[in-house]
């Protein structure tokens, strides 16, 4: 017998504003991500200042908004002053993070120009590994004020006479990870982080920053790096970091497919723990998620033996994607959404090359990996507010993340377009009946209705490959005034659009 699951929606039920911030990515200066990625000069599509039109077309339709830069690991040993001014003046250096050679062809004045072609927003992080508040905030100088200073002046001597205005800053990168140059106890990285955002401010009060949290739910020991994070920084700071990367292990598919659940439960225990160094303050401040690192990631060819020849653009963490991980991926944007009251920002890691839903070849074509297409499809049309969407769904029992809902669903609803969006990820093995009782909403009709379902066939490699795992259209979906039913195949992601009125 096929099992059922009912979900109730209300336009009173809002969960949270959506912030379109949920929607960002992530360039960082490693492998092929910037170089060959976003810009190669030469390239049949490049524009005059040489970056590729073909992955700023696909950065657009993939609906991207803010961008995190320049890193990452490499922003820990990154010195700013190095990718400014005369690009023959510019050095090479090795870039201790990822051991490549960084050519500093492109630097902050280039990166913000890009994104003012590709209609997004600069999230630009600082460097608290080998440096700390005195060049955190030469750099909030450089970029934001409008003129009559050192840094200021420099701006626009090297061409860029109007500040770039960048309005959201990351107090560092994964301080609490060995890996990383530069880390630093919770408590160290607490006071230089504090430091770091009171001089970047008297720069320019406007900023906004993000405090690093922890760099996976497995390193985060109960909190704890949060809670003394957040008790240095609580006035300082805007935001606190999650970083989140999953993968299918040993072949357990189920475990892998409710990532999500891991997902939505490690934001709730970072929510909390900042509530409760608020709640010892006795303040109402509530300080929100910049997930600003999330994806499925497998490939971890990047440190030690396979890298020891010193590379200008090596092929790192080039994951090939299969439809599993499109699902997956689905649902962990499903995942931030629903949790839209208390993440203001979230950014795909990558946007390119680099564990990203677009690749390249040098020289060659670009293309969309399965990944692609779930964020596009969200992006394009999940806005307005996320409901609380009140689910009744079978339960599956999953081997890594214990007893967790069979089906998972996310709903946002749009007032001035009059759309409901549906987000349904289906993670057993098993058809399941969906009845979605939109109570409060009338005239409701389809306007879209398709499903990427997990096949076993391995990751796609080509171009031709990954466009086979573009969504489908899902049949059998009927939509009358008071309730949608359908069914979810097993292990499949489906997206609906229901136009109506509240
Ligand atoms: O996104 C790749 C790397 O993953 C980032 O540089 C680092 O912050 C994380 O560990």
């Amino acid at each position: 017998m096929t099992s059922t699951a009912r979900i109730t929606v209300h336009p009173s039920f809002v969960r949270g504003h959506i912030d379109r911030r949920i929607f960002g990515s992530f360039v960082e200066h490693l492998g092929r991500a910037v170089y060959t990625g976003i810009y190669e000069p030469g390239h049949p599509t490049a524009d005059a200042d040489g970056f590729r039109g073909d992955v700023a077309e696909l950065t657009r339709e993939l609906g991207t908004t803010v961008v995190r830069y320049p890193g990452g690991n490499f922003v820990s040993n990154y010195i700013w002053e190095d990718g400014v001014g005369p690009r023959d003046d510019r050095p090479s250096r090795i870039d201790l993070a990822w051991r490549t050679i960084e050519p500093n062809e492109i630097g902050t004045d280039e990166f913000v120009a890009w994104t003012k072609k590709t209609g997004t927003e600069p999230m630009m992080a600082v460097n608290l590994g080998t440096r700390g508040a005195a060049e955190a905030a030469a750099l909030v100088e450089y970029c934001n004020t409008s003129g009559g200073t050192t840094w200021s002046e420099l701006r626009r001597r090297n061409g860029y006479d109007e500040p770039h205005a960048i309005r959201l800053w990351c107090l560092g990168n994964e301080m609490d990870g060995p890996w990383q140059i530069g880390h630093k106890t919770a408590d160290d990285y607490g006071k230089i982080a504090s430091q770091a955002a009171q001089a970047m401010r008297r720069v320019d009060p406007t900023i906004e920053f993000v405090a690093c949290g922890s760099s996976s739910r497995e390193m985060d020991t109960f909190g704890e790096w949060e809670r003394v994070v957040l008790e240095h920084t609580f006035d300082d700071v805007d935001y606190i970091s999650v970083h989140a990367y999953y993968q299918e292990r040993d072949g357990d598919r189920q475990s892998f497919l409710a990532s999500g659940a891991s997902f939505e439960a490690f934001m709730h225990e970072v929510i909390a723990t900042a509530d409760a160094v608020a709640a010892r303050r006795h303040s109402d401040k509530r300080i929100r998620l910049s997930v600003d690192e999330w994806n499925v990631w497998y490939i971890d060819n990047f440190a030690g033996e396979d890298n020891l020849e010193l590379l200008e653009q090596p092929r790192l963490i080039e994951d090939v994607y299969s439809t599993i991980d499109a699902v997956v991926v689905g649902d962990l944007l499903g995942t931030l959404l629903r949790n839209a009251d208390r993440v203001a920002i979230a950014c795909l890691a990558q946007l390119v090359n680099v564990i990203a839903p677009i690749m390249t070849e040098p020289g060659g074509e670009a293309w969309r990996q399965t990944t692609f297409y779930p964020i596009a499809l969200l992006a394009q049309h999940a806005s307005g507010v996320a409901l609380d969407a009140r689910s009744d769904s079978p339960r599956l029992v999953t081997a890594k993340h214990g007893e967790v809902d069979a089906v998972s669903t996310v709903v946002t609803w749009n007032a001035d377009a009059g759309e409901l969006v549906v987000g349904l990820t289906n993670r057993s093995t098993e058809p399941v009946e969906v009845t979605i009782d939109h109570v409060g909403f009338v005239d409701a009709s389809l306007s879209d209705a398709r499903a990427i379902v997990a096949d076993h066939e391995g990751p796609r490699h080509t171009a031709e490959s990954a466009r086979a795992a573009e969504p489908q259209p899902l049949d059998g979906v009927s939509v009358r005034d008071a309730a949608t039913t359908l069914t979810v195949p097993a292990e499949s992601w489906s997206f609906l659009r229901i136009a109506a009125r509240a």
